[in-house]
């Protein structure tokens, strides 16, 4: 049976992946870190199968702690491991910067000391990032790009990225950096834009709330479906040679005309709804996001399933049926 381990197993593509490497065979161990409240929401429904409960083990860890990971890598000795924990939110790395760094940055760094230092031979996959292109030098995007990040998010990520093929061609670690465009799902995170639009449409729909505030609704950005995505990351440690690779859709949608798909979806006028709030623009923007992704169709045979339009729907329908629960309670405690 082969192990996977999994660094930020409780977050959307974390849920994800397990599930595929589940679904495939694969014992999956992740690691969680210590938490006042509970942070595995999103890996309860494998939790609650006895027969998948097996083939899951979560272990206490930290990208902050070198020592802890040495030890995980040491006692599991993995076949894969997936590097997704990081601080992942762009706005936010702009008020905890060092923090960002400190995770988002030297943590895959610590990451990959512990696989040289303990002589592992697990393949290793970074989570890299579309934020590292910026300020774009050119459209669409590809693996030749140049990077010019625009966030202390960014430059940790691009820090990573060049760790990972330093280690590659270092160390003859099987590495590959998924530089992956933005991906939803009804499992995001609630205050990144699209679930924050599909969790408030939802619930302005049923009455539980009535304003939506928002920053840069011009901000264009490669969506696909999360689902698809770790698909990808699967597949590039399956390859006989370790790569980097763009992984996107081709198509670029403004925040508007996604506010303009939900709304239209549940027959409200957003403009009446949403106001600007200066909090939510960033110091620096990233005007326009838009990837081709030819290499890994062409090297890994990987493509995108769920278009637009299907994952708008698909967020909506699941944060409409979350509306609702909610409107029970509250109802019921009126
Ligand atoms: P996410 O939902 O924000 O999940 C982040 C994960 O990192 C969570 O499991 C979180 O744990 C964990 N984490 C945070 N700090 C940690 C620490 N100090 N030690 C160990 N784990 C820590 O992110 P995602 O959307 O699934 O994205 C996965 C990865 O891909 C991230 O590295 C992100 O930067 C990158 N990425 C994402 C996208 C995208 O569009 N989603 C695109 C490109 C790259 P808690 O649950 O305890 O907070
Ligand atoms: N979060 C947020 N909240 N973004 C807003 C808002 C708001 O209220 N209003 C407008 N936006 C704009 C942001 O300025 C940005 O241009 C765009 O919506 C997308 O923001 P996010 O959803 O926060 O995602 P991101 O593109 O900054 O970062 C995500 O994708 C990256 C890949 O390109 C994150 O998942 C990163 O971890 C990931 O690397």
């Amino acid at each position: 049976m082969k192990t996977a381990l999994i660094t930020g197993i409780t977050g959307q593509d974390g849920s994800y992946l397990t599930e595929l490497l589940v679904g495939k065979g694969y014992k999956v161990y992740g690691i969680i870190r210590r938490s006042s409240s509970f942070n595995t929401e999103r890996l309860e429904h494998l939790y609650q199968d006895p027969h998948e409960k097996r083939k899951m083990e979560l272990v206490y860890g930290d990208l902050n702690d070198a020592s802890s990971l040495a030890e995980i890598i040491h006692s599991l000795k993995p076949d894969e491991i997936y590097n997704l924990g990081a601080q992942s939110h762009v706005r936010v790395s702009f008020d905890i910067p060092e923090y960002t760094g400190e995770i988002t940055g030297m943590g895959t760094l610590r990451l990959l000391e512990a696989i040289r230092r303990t002589g592992c031979k697990a393949r290793f996959y970074q989570a890299s990032s579309s934020e590292m292109f910026g300020k774009v030098a050119e459209t669409p995007q590809t693996e030749t790009t140049p990077f010019h990040p625009r966030s202390p998010y960014a430059c940790a990520k691009v820090f990573s990225h060049y760790l990972t093929v330093n280690y590659r061609e270092s160390y003859n670690i099987f590495a590959c950096n998924g530089i992956l465009f933005n991906h939803e799902s009804p499992r995001r995170g609630e205050t990144f834009v699209t679930r924050k639009i599909t969790r408030a449409a939802t619930r302005i729909k049923l009455g539980l709330q009535d304003k939506l505030y928002l920053g840069n609704l011009e901000a264009k950005r490669d969506w696909g479906f999360a689902g698809d995505y770790v698909e990808a990351m699967w597949l590039m440690l399956q390859a006989d040679n370790p790569d980097d690779y763009v992984i996107a859709t081709g198509e670029t949608y403004s925040v508007r005309e996604f506010l303009d798909e939900v709304f239209c979806l549940l027959n409200l006028d957003w403009k009446k709804i949403v106001e600007i709030d200066p909090r939510y623009f960033r110091p620096a923007e990233v005007d326009l996001l838009l990837g081709d992704s030819s290499k890994a169709k062409r090297q890994l045979g990987w493509q995108p399933k769920i278009t637009f339009k299907e994952l708008v729907k698909m967020m909506v329908k699941s944060d409409m049926e979350l509306a609702k629960k909610e409107k029970i309670l509250k109802d019921v405690n009126e």
